[in-house]
């Protein structure tokens, strides 16, 4: 990884959104975040974060960031919060974002699943990218993958009617995964979905499979009017 200049605390930290300390990690790590918080969580207040009320989208697990550096640079009207579990990526993508002095973008160190689960508030973000998550090859550690039923549930919660989920991933059987969940759930209409074996790419992954030669599925949902539902977990049957 090429070694952005490093900034100090004070210069990232106008890019970044903490949880409050008493509430521990957020879940990486040791800390749950349901044992970690006694009480309900106040949602996370788009308007004051970012000092305007543009629309918000969301990024989980944007890794070195690219995607959001020039969706946020191309997109000045719109605001793009971008959730990282491993705080080395988090920082790295954060200091693209400060250097630039890009005024529409925060970063989380944190879980996405916590954060949508619990601070997210519904209807409160007009799109949602997943892209590339880890496939977590190992029949094992499957259930570590970030894309669950669940978590579909927690996303179509946080868009309005009307709001885009965007999913991409090089690994055929969890483009699989995904794109079977969101079929399953009523309060998505899929828009596109397919698999492409060349062409640009948006993020440092998609670099690395196009680069390789390996197709990607891209897929861009709707959320519908209709109620959410728990899609049957594939990992269960
Ligand atoms: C395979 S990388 C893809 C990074 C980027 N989206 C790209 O396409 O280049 C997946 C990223 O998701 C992050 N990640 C995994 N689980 C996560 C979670 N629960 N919350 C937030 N980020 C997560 C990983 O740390 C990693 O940086």
């Amino acid at each position: 990884m090429r070694k952005p200049r490093r900034l100090t605390p004070d210069e990232l930290a106008p890019f970044e959104w903490h949880p409050p300390r008493r509430f521990g990690r957020w879940g990486v790590g040791e800390v749950r975040l349901e044992d970690a918080v006694p009480t309900p969580l106040a949602a996370l207040d788009w308007p004051a974060l970012f000092g305007n009320p543009n629309p918000v989208e969301v990024e989980v697990g944007m890794g070195k960031g690219l995607f959001l550096l020039t969706q946020a640079t191309a997109r000045p009207a719109v605001n793009f919060f971008g959730i990282e579990v491993v705080r080395k990526y988090q920082q790295f993508a954060t200091t693209r974002f400060a250097v630039r002095r890009l005024p529409n973008v925060k970063t989380a160190y944190a879980d996405a699943k916590a954060l949508f689960r619990d601070v997210i508030a519904p209807g409160s973000v007009s799109a949602v990218h997943v892209l590339f998550p880890d496939p977590w090859w190992k029949a094992r550690h499957k259930k570590r993958r970030v894309f669950t039923p669940e978590f579909a549930a927690d996303i179509a919660r946080a868009l309005p009617v009307g709001g885009a989920l965007h999913v991409a991933s090089d690994v055929a059987e969890y483009f699989g995964v995904m794109t079977g969940i969101l079929r399953a759930m009523p309060a998505f209409r899929e828009l596109a979905a397919e698999t492409t074996d060349g062409g640009g790419f948006e993020t440092n992954f998609e670099r690395k499979a196009r680069a390789q030669g390996t197709p990607v599925g891209r897929a861009r949902y709707e959320r519908t009017a209709e109620a959410v539902t728990v899609a049957p977990d594939p990992a269960t049957g």
